[in-house]
């Protein structure tokens, strides 16, 4: 519990029933990616074609059970692939996935990721969504640090257009005490990867191609109820993206370091 009453991440990541209750989760995309990691893949693809780097490192940092990397194995056959996660059972659990056997896997914290061999493009998939300001600013730093010179970062965060922000604390079965979401401002995020070493960096609204109805809680599932759903907005006609009382701007953030520096 952190000092204002709410669980922080560093929490989450060592909670055993937490992560089981997540890997359950996972198993419903292991043959069915989401559509926001679709989305992710193929802006990983873009990137290394636009680079024109053929046999690429490609790390998924908080790769949780893999399911990100069995689809981008799929998308970019030729290129080498890495998992980096804190969940130790997840990271294990991985390891003992047949399907997995070609991809290492390693304990990694996206705030201090390793540098002595960089990574063509990096993707972090809803992981610092729960990170602070300062820590936000050191996971920019690491994974610029962590990218080859021109390499790309690429996450699916919740990011608002223009300078709106908020944070959200959101008590579950999972998270009695409450988890604390943060709302970035697509202001802050660019000012900080470019102060973290970025030559450019574009937010981009995640428009969601498919309908996800509303999910009742049951005894097997009792956070169902916070499942992403989607509503039309009547105006635009864009699905827009609810979890429980929360509206989501979820957003992919595409990033490339320098190549100078
Ligand atoms: C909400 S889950 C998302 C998992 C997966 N990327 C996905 O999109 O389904 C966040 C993941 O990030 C991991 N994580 C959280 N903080 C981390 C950190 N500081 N370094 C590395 N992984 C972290 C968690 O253990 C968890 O697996």
């Amino acid at each position: 519990m952190s000092e204002a009453g709410f669980r922080d991440w560093k929490r989450y990541v060592t909670d055993d029933r937490w992560s089981e209750i997540y890997s359950d989760y996972q198993q419903r995309y292991v043959n069915n990616p989401r559509e926001s990691d679709r989305k992710s893949a193929y802006l990983a693809r873009l990137a290394l074609l636009e680079s024109g780097v053929r046999s690429a490192r490609i790390l998924d940092i908080g790769c949780s059970t893999g399911n990100f990397l069995r689809h981008l194995r799929r998308v970019i056959p030729a290129a080498a692939l890495y998992g980096g996660d804190l969940m130790e059972k997840h990271l294990e659990e991985c390891r003992s996935a047949p399907d997995l056997r070609d991809i290492e896997f390693t304990r990694m914290d996206i705030l201090a990721l390793p540098n002595g061999n960089p990574f063509d493009v990096i993707v972090a998939n809803a992981v610092s969504v729960y990170f602070d300001k300062p820590e936000y600013e050191l996971a920019c730093r690491s994974i610029c640090a962590a990218l080859k010179p021109g390499g790309t970062f690429i996450g699916f965060e919740l990011v608002f257009p223009g300078d709106k922000e908020q944070q959200f604390v959101e008590p579950s079965d999972a998270h009695p005490e409450g988890l604390k979401l943060e709302l970035r401002s697509e202001d802050f995020v660019v000012a900080a990867f470019k102060k973290a070493g970025f030559a450019e960096c574009t937010v981009s609204p995640f428009d969601i191609p498919i309908d996800l109805p509303p999910r009742e809680s049951t005894q097997e599932e009792p956070d169902a109820h916070l499942y992403s759903r989607t509503e039309r907005d009547p105006i635009t006609n864009r699905r827009l993206l609810w979890r429980g009382p929360l509206f989501q701007p979820w957003a992919h953030i595409c990033a490339r370091r320098d190549s100078t520096s």
